[in-house]
């Protein structure tokens, strides 16, 4: 009886649980260059401020399509082959915040709901009743609205700001595995190349069983 006691309670305080928590916004990840470079342009000049992209070099960047101005520009005296750095070392983010930030690179991918999830807690900004500034998706974060979404009211202003928070969450998809398009291209190519292959492979068997047949 006790037992079915704290079962029935457990299965209660869990669908309170499920309850609070906020289901995912969706959103659609683009993979064309204006929007993923737009979302370049805010993680390198905004999210760079306390975050790194260690497994993102500034060559990729340029690979990808980016101005390669606007790139010199972010790397300053870098070379191209660095990975790309925060401007705030881990230790004083980790005094100023509590937590240090946790690098980019893999982060969409390593977080449910992957771009869903960048796009919902960026996004997911509100002020409390007291004044403070909560989030819906990850209620204890240290991380400051750094979009100003709690701030916006204007839906026009809010609409802009799920823009950016999409280019934001499709650069990072394309940024936990850069070479994804390079690999489906290069696919391609090898189907093409066994297909023609083995057409000529059939047409050649066909010329050496006429042969034969004719003896
Ligand atoms: C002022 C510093 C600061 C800036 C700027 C900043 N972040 Fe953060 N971010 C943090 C801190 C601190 C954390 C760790 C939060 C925690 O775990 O409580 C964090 C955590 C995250 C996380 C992980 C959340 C999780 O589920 O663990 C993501 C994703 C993220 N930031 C994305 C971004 C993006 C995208 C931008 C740029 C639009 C950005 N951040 C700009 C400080 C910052």
């Amino acid at each position: 009886m006790k037992r079915i006691f704290v079962l029935a309670l457990c299965w209660l305080a869990c669908s309170a649980w499920g309850e609070t928590e906020m289901p995912l916004n969706k959103v659609e990840v683009a993979t064309d260059l204006p929007t993923v470079g737009r979302g370049a342009e805010t993680v390198m000049t905004v999210c760079i401020g306390c975050h790194s992209l260690k497994y993102i070099r500034f060559r990729e960047l340029v690979k990808l399509g980016l101005d390669k101005d606007k790139v010199d520009g972010w790397r300053g005296a870098n070379p191209m082959g660095a990975a790309v750095a925060s401007m705030l070392p881990a230790e004083a983010a980790a005094a100023s915040f509590g937590k240090a930030p946790p690098d980019l690179s893999l982060i969409a991918k390593a977080r449910e709901g992957e771009a869903n999830y960048i796009y919902s807690y960026l996004l997911g900004y509100y002020t409390t009743p007291e004044g403070k500034t909560g989030n819906h998706y990850f209620p204890a974060t240290k991380m400051p609205d750094v979009l100003a979404v709690a701030s916006v009211t204007d839906p026009v202003q809010h609409a802009q700001l799920e823009q950016k928070a999409r280019e934001v969450a499709s650069f990072l998809i394309w940024a936990a595995d850069p070479h994804a398009q390079e690999r489906k291209s290069l696919g391609f190519y090898v189907l093409a190349y066994l297909f023609v292959f083995t057409t000529l492979l059939y047409l050649l068997k066909n010329r050496i069983w006429a042969r034969l047949d004719k003896h």
